[in-house]
């Protein structure tokens, strides 16, 4: 059992790829760290307290990030995830009681990242979906975090491809560039260049847009966790609802058909991006992804780039790399592996 803190702003793929985590079993979900991203932190709490009070499993620690990014406004998703951040799906209101589900924790989540790490020298695996707001935080209060952890995989950036929130920045960078630039910048000195092994993930777009859930993916996971069903279709009414008998797999399908909605408003087709549910896996399985290593920083001051990952593949900075950038992907492994877990783990709710 591998233990795995995630910092998400859950978000309708965070969910899936909490999900993902508590449907493995070579996986102990030992934190999760709330970030404001998708939709205030607030409402992420409640996002992740629910799904484990619907997963059955725990306690786990659930910890509130802070309410804004470091330097700039809080911009939020409402649009790609729902008014809630789950789309149209709803979970049951956590019980504060119950043996099993999220325990909302009385330290904030930068603690929570540096207790965990504390806890497990060595042998944590941080997994970051969101702004990387918590965890810069978390660096300033414990700068040998790094070197504490395992493995760092993040979900962010766009490298030598198209933005999805300005025409070059992606999400979780957009929402927060000063803590991103803050993170990388520490990178090189604290993650120690003698060892390339230990330089963080960075999973980007150009890598995670080839993980595309559709209709026909999501009902091979519903008959793997509830038998027989018919996938959705683009001429469904808008907001129709899961009929699965299956708790968990009711809410997947709920939050995935706003996901599909969305995109395919952006022209992209009925599908949805699984952007964290793929940083998910490669945070239990590196292997499962091919990398480059290059030096990625994040412009802060261009009136039309601001948030824009970098990546100085051939070395003009003359600055060590600080990053293994997710190139190539399999994505049909990648859903064999995603629907057998899922699909195992609801059918036991
Ligand atoms: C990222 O942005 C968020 O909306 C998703 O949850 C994902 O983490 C993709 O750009
Ligand atoms: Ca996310």
């Amino acid at each position: 059992m591998q233990p795995v803190f995630a910092d998400v702003d859950t978000g309708v793929d965070d969910a899936m790829a909490l999900a993902y985590l508590l449907a493995s079993a070579d996986a102990e979900l030992v934190g999760i760290a709330s970030t404001a991203g998708n939709v205030p932190v607030d409402q992420v709490c409640v996002n992740n307290l629910g799904l484990l009070q619907l997963c059955g499993v725990g306690p786990i620690p659930v910890s509130r990030g802070s309410s804004v990014p470091l330097a700039t406004p809080l911009r939020t998703a409402e649009d790609t995830h729902g008014p809630r951040g789950l789309g149209y799906a709803e979970l049951p209101e956590p019980n504060p009681v119950s043996e099993t589900g999220g325990v909302l924790t009385e330290y904030d989540a930068a603690e929570a990242w540096i207790q965990a790490a504390r806890e497990y020298p060595g042998e944590l695996i941080g997994l970051v979906t969101g702004p990387l707001t918590n965890f810069a935080l978390a660096l300033r209060l414990e700068p040998s975090l790094p070197r504490l952890l395992r493995r760092l995989v993040i979900m962010g950036g766009a490298f030598d491809y198209r933005g999805n929130t300005t025409p070059v920045s992606e999400w979780n960078i957009s929402v927060d560039p000063e803590a991103a630039a803050e993170v990388f910048s520490v990178w090189g000195a604290a993650w120690g260049l003698d060892d390339p092994a230990h330089l963080p993930i960075i999973l980007g777009l150009n890598l995670t847009e080839n993980i595309a859930m559709t209709p026909s993916l999501l009902s091979r996971l519903a008959t793997a966790a509830d038998g027989p069903s018919s996938p959705m279709s683009v001429l469904d009414e808008r907001g129709t609802r899961s009929t699965s008998s299956n708790a968990l797999i009711r809410v997947l399908e709920d939050a995935m058909r706003f996901y599909f909605e969305f995109h395919y408003d952006q022209g992209e087709g009925y599908l949805a991006h699984l952007h964290d549910p793929l940083a998910a896996a490669v945070a239990l399985d590196p292997d499962i992804v091919r990398y480059q290593q290059a030096t990625v920083d994040v412009e802060l001051l261009g009136t039309l780039t601001r948030g824009m990952t970098v990546a100085d593949w051939r070395g003009h900075w003359g600055r060590q790399p600080n990053a293994h950038i997710g190139v190539e992907v399999d994505p049909v492994a990648f859903f064999d592996r995603f629907i057998e877990r899922v699909g195992r783990f609801a059918s036991t709710l």
